[in-house]
């Protein structure tokens, strides 16, 4: 399956399995200040069928071989060939076991792009997936050779104390020289991207987990020096994760020992290795003096999510590189539920559904468009996508959703059951459904394959005389970069018909065409069909979509009148959201097509005065009140505009809308702000965190109103946690930036939380997304100071990831010299860490939605980034793409 023809492209329909079978791996690191020697000592068999003189090519990345010996016998050197990349060797036995050793020499202090062996402050730690074990040792680095590992660490006992690797410690000891040892067992076949190695002096919080069958399980969290105070929240929520997987998928931990380590420099959040999970320490570290609720949310969702893994990724893991969403989407979907299950559904479904239309749905629109699973790749550390994970998830979702949750948990318990222990498909996965639920999931299966957000336009039609209401539902997928299918697909549109007492009517419909409908849920198959519910009592208000049932875009003509009745009334309480939410969206998205200079306020009266209800009703949780009020990003809006895109205008708009729901809500906004502001007790509980956001909400709503930077500075100074604290200070400097007083917030946060690397993320991504043309000055100044370094993932993207994506202002100033900075910065990242370079510079990927002058200046930076010279597989990848 490896390289094809043309040494870029991976393709699907390659795949055949290896013509070596990898039965065990011995292994020994020896680390060193400035070098580790490894030697892998790999049991071997030739497949059967495979031909007797066919060599064994084992990938490489910047490694060089120190020696190789076969069945103890050096080989001579005519019978392989070693390059950094690769390593062919000729001659092995026709058949029965030999075991090849292979000894490598690496420098983890040289390695900057934090994939293989590589040190963050001073600890030694390891990232393989996707492809990072070759560049450890010469391998067989594919996710679907499973072997059991032993794993020998030495190291100065003085510089790293502790030697931590997969599986259970079963050995340690002195040697001479002020060093040790530690050896680690992993009895359970794995792919080689699951392996680690840590080596350091860390803290460490120690727990434990008794299994439901009884297993004691000793729980790790390690820490830099000083800080495993900051992982009890991080525990606890590990404690939870295994307690639901018990619960919820009758899923048991397997192994004695369940380590966690924090490390400052990763290229993504955290990573599943089998029984030592590293974490990006940003999802481990918390305290409620630096960490925000969504900060202590995001810690919870991603020791989950690592933690889920060990089911549905390592125990089952992917054929190849393809069936990535076989892992991920399965455990977004299952950490989604997790949070849902242990905060607020409704509020975290919404969560969700923000997150995949902003990062997904753009991906899906525009030139990085690609199926779910893809059907080939040059660079596969470029499709650790929204579309992989969050579309992926999507997927899952909606065959629970067509199952039903009796069938969902039977096909769930059939892939454990099937193929435990395997390197699975997508193929394997849906098989199972099919059986559980005795259903056909073909046509379902489209989902995988054909890119692009499919519309659901919906149309009704009502018969006051015959009481009869036609819902026509058609469904369209337009023609994308991916150049996939078109074929219709399978759509589960949960509906109701709200009556005016707020209860939804039981009506029996009929359909016509290719639909099923049972009960709440209709099951859209062909391009189109029309229910006919007989017998209403009155019109109904067409609540669909509930829960949004379905990843489309929905296209509703629905009536100003039947979506505020909705907001007020749906029994489907996302629904309500989403009546607001899209009225919203709308009125926005039309007044930022209208001419510059158009001041006409883009929101009716009546529209703020729903808003400002749904806040202000005392009978619904705050958490989901505060949603209530979050407008729609400039992004948002910019996607709906879709074409010839102002983003001074969207500003603009967004900004003015903002004072207006401040001035008219103002009453209702200050009661809301002085009761749900922080008690002196913090707790990070989902109750206690959605007051906070919706008197911090508040909050920015007046300080909008009254362009009185006075209350946001209050509570800077009077904050007794970092959610109040870093929300007045946001307001501080995106509202009223420059003013003295906000620059005396900013040097007082930063001579506060100077020592903490976490927080000082903060104080950068704070001034990057100020939404004013000359931050980009201020963000040029800040690329010089001290603190600022491109070799830590983190600070990059704090500063310039954070002015790309989020900072609509200033990154498509109309000059151009947004682009030209970022774009300076790409290349210069791109030597140094090439995976992050590569994902700072999708934010170009929209440049064909812009107006023509930023357009031109958009394509015209793509181009000259494309035509560097030496960029990185990764970054001409997502350039050149982007372009397409
Ligand atoms: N597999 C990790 C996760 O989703 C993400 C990851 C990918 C981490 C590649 C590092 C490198 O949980
Ligand atoms: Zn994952």
């Amino acid at each position: 399956m490896q390289r094809t023809e043309d040494g870029q492209t991976v393709r699907l329909v390659d795949y055949r399995p290896t013509d070596f079978v990898l039965l065990g791996v011995a292994m020994t690191l020896k680390l060193f200040e400035g070098r580790a020697e490894v030697l892998a000592r790999l049991s071997l068999e030739r497949r059967p069928g495979v031909s007797a003189n066919a060599p064994l090519h084992l990938d490489g990345d910047e490694l060089v071989l120190e020696s190789l010996v076969l069945d103890g016998a050096p080989l001579a050197p005519e019978t392989y060939e070693a390059t950094p990349d690769r390593l062919m060797v000729r001659g092995l036995p026709e058949s029965g076991r030999f075991e090849l050793a292979v000894e490598t020499r690496i420098a983890p202090e040289a390695n900057s792009k934090l994939m293989g062996l590589f040190r963050s402050n001073g600890i030694w730690c390891t990232q393989c997936e996707a492809e990072g074990f070759r560049r450890i040792t010469y391998f067989l680095d594919r996710p679907d050779v499973l072997a059991p590992y032993r794993v020998r660490i030495e190291a100065d006992k003085a510089a790293a104390p502790v030697l931590l690797g997969n599986g259970n410690p079963v050995d340690s000891g002195e040697l001479a020289d002020g060093r040790h040892y530690a050896v680690w067992d992993d009895p359970f076949n794995k792919p080689s991207y699951l392996f680690a190695v840590v080596a350091g002096d860390l803290d460490l919080l120690a727990d434990e987990f008794v299994t439901m069958s009884g297993r004691k399980v000793t729980l790790g969290i390690y820490t830099e020096k000083g800080r495993s105070e900051q992982a009890g929240y991080a525990m606890d929520a590990l404690k939870r994760s295994m307690a639901w997987d018990e619960r919820r998928f009758g899923r048991e931990y397997d192994l004695d020992v369940f380590n966690v380590v924090a490390i400052a420099d990763f290229n993504m959040g955290a990573m599943e290795n089998k029984g030592l999970n590293v974490f990006n320490h940003k999802y481990v570290l918390l305290d409620p003096d630096i960490a925000t609720d969504t900060d202590y949310a995001g810690v919870e969702t991603v020791i989950a999510h690592e933690y889920f893994h060990n089911w549905t990724g390592n125990r089952i893991t992917c054929r190849d590189w393809f069936q990535l969403c076989l892992k991920e989407g399965l455990t977004v979907f299952r950490d989604q539920e997790f949070s849902a299950d242990e905060r607020e559904r409704t509020v975290q479904r919404i969560g969700s559904v923000r997150r995949l239309k902003a990062h997904q749905f753009p991906e899906d629109q525009g030139p990085l468009q690609h199926p779910v699973r893809p059907a080939e790749y040059r660079e596969i550390n470029n499709f650790y996508t929204a579309t992989v994970y969050d579309k992926g998830a999507e997927l899952v979702r909606m065959i629970a959703t067509i199952v039903g949750p009796q069938d969902f948990r039977k096909g769930m318990d059939l892939y454990f059951e099937r193929h435990d222990g395997e390197a699975a498909t997508i193929e394997d996965f849906i098989t199972c459904f099919e059986d559980a639920a005795k259903t056909d999931l073909s046509q379902f299966a489209l989902w995988y394959a054909q890119a692009g957000t499919p519309t659901l336009t919906v149309t009704e039609s009502w018969d006051a005389k015959a009481r009869r209401h036609e819902v026509t539902l058609r469904q369209s997928l337009a023609r994308g970069t991916a150049g996939t299918g078109l074929e219709p697909m399978v759509l589960p549109v949960r509906f109701g018909l709200v009556g005016g007492n707020g209860e939804d009517s039981v009506a029996d419909g009929q359909v016509a065409g290719s639909a099923k409908l049972k009960d709440d849920l209709i099951v859209l198959t062909g391009r189109e069909a029309t229910i006919t519910f007989n017998d209403l009592p009155d019109r109904p208000y067409l609540s669909i979509l509930r829960d949004f049932s379905a990843p489309v875009t929905l296209d509703h003509e629905q009536s100003e009148a039947a979506r505020l009745a909705l907001a007020r009334l749906d029994p489907n309480l996302f629904n309500r959201w989403r009546a607001l939410d899209d009225l919203v969206a709308e009125a926005m998205t039309t007044a930022a097509k209208r001419a510059p200079g158009d001041t006409s306020p883009a929101l009716k009266p009546v529209v703020i005065e729903a808003l400002i209800a749904l806040a202000g009703d005392d009978g619904l949780d705050p958490a989901f009140r505060a949603q209530g009020l979050a407008l729609p990003g400039e992004s948002d809006i910019a996607r709906q505009i879709a074409e010839n895109v102002d983003p001074d205008r969207v500003h603009e708009v967004v900004d003015a809308a903002r004072a207006a729901i401040g001035t008219a809500g103002h009453a209702v906004l200050e009661r809301l702000r002085d009761e749900f502001a922080s008690s002196k007790e913090f707790s990070p509980d989902a109750a206690s965190a959605g007051r906070r956001a919706l008197s911090n909400a508040a909050l920015g709503y007046i300080s909008a109103a009254t362009r009185d930077p006075g209350p946001a500075i209050a509570q800077y100074q009077s904050a007794t946690n970092m959610t109040d604290r870093s929300a007045a200070l946001a307001i501080l400097a995106h509202r009223f930036p420059g003013d003295p007083q906000t620059e005396r917030a900013l040097d007082d946060f930063y001579r506060r939380y100077e020592a903490d690397d976490l927080v000082l993320d903060k104080w950068f991504t704070l001034q990057a997304t100020a939404p004013a043309h000359d931050t980009l000055e201020t963000v040029k100044r800040l690329a010089a100071h001290p603190r600022f370094t491109m070799r830590n993932p983190n600070r990059v993207r704090a500063l310039v990831g954070a002015f790309a994506a989020a900072n609509q202002v200033a990154f498509h100033r109309a000059d151009g010299a947004g682009y030209e900075w970022v774009a300076e910065k790409l290349v210069a990242l791109d030597g140094i860490n090439p995976q992050v370079s590569a994902r700072t510079a999708t934010t170009f990927r929209a440049w064909r939605s812009f107006e023509p002058g930023r357009r031109a200046k958009l394509e015209q930076t793509l181009r000259q980034v494309s035509e560097t010279k030496g960029l990185s597989k990764d970054l001409q990848d997502i350039v050149d793409r982007s372009l397409k």
